[in-house]
């Protein structure tokens, strides 16, 4: 029996939750009808989505923050739910126009957003110093060197990271750019979940993970049928954009890492 912390457990008395299962996070999200509630250890990446949340109020169709709690170590955080599907939804990778018309709004949403004020940094600076002390804390235990275009070692794709700094622009990024965690409905509004890592970065920061997570999701790597893979270009084009393939590179690589 889950017991919450009193304000929290108020506002969702009496409302039968739904466990989510598509997170792939130490997170356990919790569907009310309504609301979603998100309990997980009390990082940085838990206090990142509390402080965004209220910032993005007023400038991305991003969950409302109900209400957030830190109690012994863990962090309870209750938010407005969105309406919408997934990206990920077999509707979607059924129509691959329409998932890349999808995406591209996404994208030129979120650069669209002035990041004045903007509570959180992910620019490379940060990002890469976070990077080393999880690497000397031995906390990247999940690096895949088959992903990593030969880098055998997370030091040793971190130390070339840190020497090809490629310059950076300032948008805000989502963070966590992937189909699951883009949501449109039937008309094609989109929602933005899954905040943790959303604060100023550079436009491939999303770039980089929204092409690798159309590619594995067509693939079927995550479950599903397999479909017919989507030539990147095809984003590039929507978004108007010519495309840098090595700032692309780079910000697939240290995703490898994030
Ligand atoms: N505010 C919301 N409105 C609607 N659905 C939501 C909301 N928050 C979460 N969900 C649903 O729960 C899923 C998991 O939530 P979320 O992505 O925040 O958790 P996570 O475990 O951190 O995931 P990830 O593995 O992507 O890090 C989402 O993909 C979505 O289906
Ligand atoms: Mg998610």
């Amino acid at each position: 029996m889950l017991t919450l912390p009193d304000a929290i457990g108020a506002q969702l008395k009496g409302q039968q939750a739904l466990t989510d299962t598509t997170g792939r996070s130490s997170a356990q999200v919790l569907l009310y009808p309504n609301a979603v509630l998100k309990i997980r250890p009390d990082d940085d990446e838990a206090r990142r989505e509390a402080a965004m949340l209220p910032w993005l109020e007023t400038r991305l169709p991003a969950p409302r923050l109900l209400a957030h709690e830190v109690r012994q170590g863990t962090d309870y955080l209750l938010m407005s739910r969105l309406s919408g599907s997934m990206l990920c939804a077999d509707a979607f990778l059924d129509d691959p126009s329409r998932l890349i018309d999808r995406l591209a709004e996404a994208l030129t949403m979120l650069w669209s957003v002035d990041v004045t004020g903007c509570p959180s940094d992910c620019s490379l600076a940060p990002t890469l110093q976070d990077v080393e002390r999880q690497l000397r804390l031995g906390l990247l235990t999940d690096f895949d060197a088959s992903r990593a275009e030969g880098f055998a070692t997370p030091a040793a794709l971190l130390d070339w990271l840190e020497g090809h700094q490629p310059a950076e622009q300032a948008v805000l990024s989502h963070g966590d750019c992937c189909l699951p965690n883009l949501l449109a409905d039937a008309e094609g509004k989109l929602g933005f979940i899954d905040l943790g890592n959303c604060g100023m970065a550079d436009p491939y920061q999303d770039i980089a993970l929204a092409l690798r997570s159309l590619r594995q999701n067509l693939s079927g790597v995550f479950g599903g049928r397999p479909r017919p893979p989507v030539d990147p270009q095809r984003l590039f084009d929507r978004l108007q954009l010519a495309p840098d393939w090595d700032r692309l590179r780079y910000y697939t690589l240290l995703n490898e890492l994030l």
